[in-house]
């Protein structure tokens, strides 16, 4: 399958592109099984997004009642802390829009790493799909860091996953490095991803990632390919420039 790389001016642009096809995949969702299942990242660069959806034109759009709001990670720290993902996604969109509390589920940051996975493997399985122990989430939110992380799926950690979730250890730019990860095998059986790449710091790793040779275990964004879903980049021209 041919893959589907948007390159816009600049992030705003993006953040717009994005916004869009949020809108556009809630509704399809809603609208086809009566509700819509996200999985959210963390890192800066989603944060434009979160914004826009927090605001008109987009805010009255969703149907926020029928969202459920997961996490794709977390970094295990205090859901207040500066370092939370669920904290970036609360200050930014979720205390700005009717979504109803009961459908944020996070994950647990303020717990041990391992035990924060166990409970999100509790938590995903109330959402299972059929033949599944996961949700089929109807969107994903994906970034990527410079080193081709994805979520908290890191270079030389294991391709192969057997378990939903994982705790996870690792460094990357003095960010919290205890995390709590979603698995290919979620991530997966996703109907939509959506990466969101902004930045020439990125430029390199994505041309690797987006070409041909496939090595999972240096780019663990390659091991994100949905067996029946689209992925869908949306690049800023800096983090595009070496294609
Ligand atoms: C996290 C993320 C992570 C992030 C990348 C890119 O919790 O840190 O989910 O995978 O998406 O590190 O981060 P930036 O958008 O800040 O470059």
């Amino acid at each position: 399958m041919k893959t589907d790389i948007r390159i816009f001016k600049d992030s705003e642009a993006m953040s717009i592109a994005a916004a869009e096809i949020f809108v556009q995949e809630a509704a399809l969702a809603v609208r086809a099984r009566g509700r819509f299942l996200v999985a959210l990242s963390g890192g800066s660069t989603p944060s434009g997004l979160y914004r826009l959806l927090a605001d008109e034109p987009f805010r009255s759009k969703l149907d926020w009642a029928k969202t459920f709001i997961f996490w794709g990670d977390e970094r295990c720290v205090l859901p207040d802390d500066e370092g939370s993902n669920y904290r970036q996604a609360q200050d930014l969109l979720l205390s700005h829009v009717p979504v109803p509390e009961k459908k944020i589920l996070r994950i647990k940051g303020e717990r041990e790493p391992a035990e924060a996975s166990v409970d999100y493997t509790q938590i995903l399985k109330r959402f299972a799909a059929p033949g599944l122990d996961w949700p089929r989430f109807d969107f994903v939110l994906l970034g990527m860091g410079e080193d081709g992380h994805t979520a908290s799926l890191f270079p030389g950690s294991q391709v192969e996953a057997d378990s939903p979730t994982l705790a996870v250890s690792a460094e990357y730019q003095g960010r919290p490095a205890n995390r709590v990860t979603l698995t290919p095998l979620v991530f997966n059986s996703a109907r939509n991803i959506l990466f969101l790449v902004a930045g020439e710091n990125k430029a390199s790793t994505l041309k690797e990632v987006l070409s041909d040779a496939y090595q999972p275990e240096r780019f663990p964004a390659q091991r994100i390919r949905p067996t029946d879903g689209k992925v869908i980049w949306l690049v800023d021209e800096a983090a595009g420039s070496e294609f």
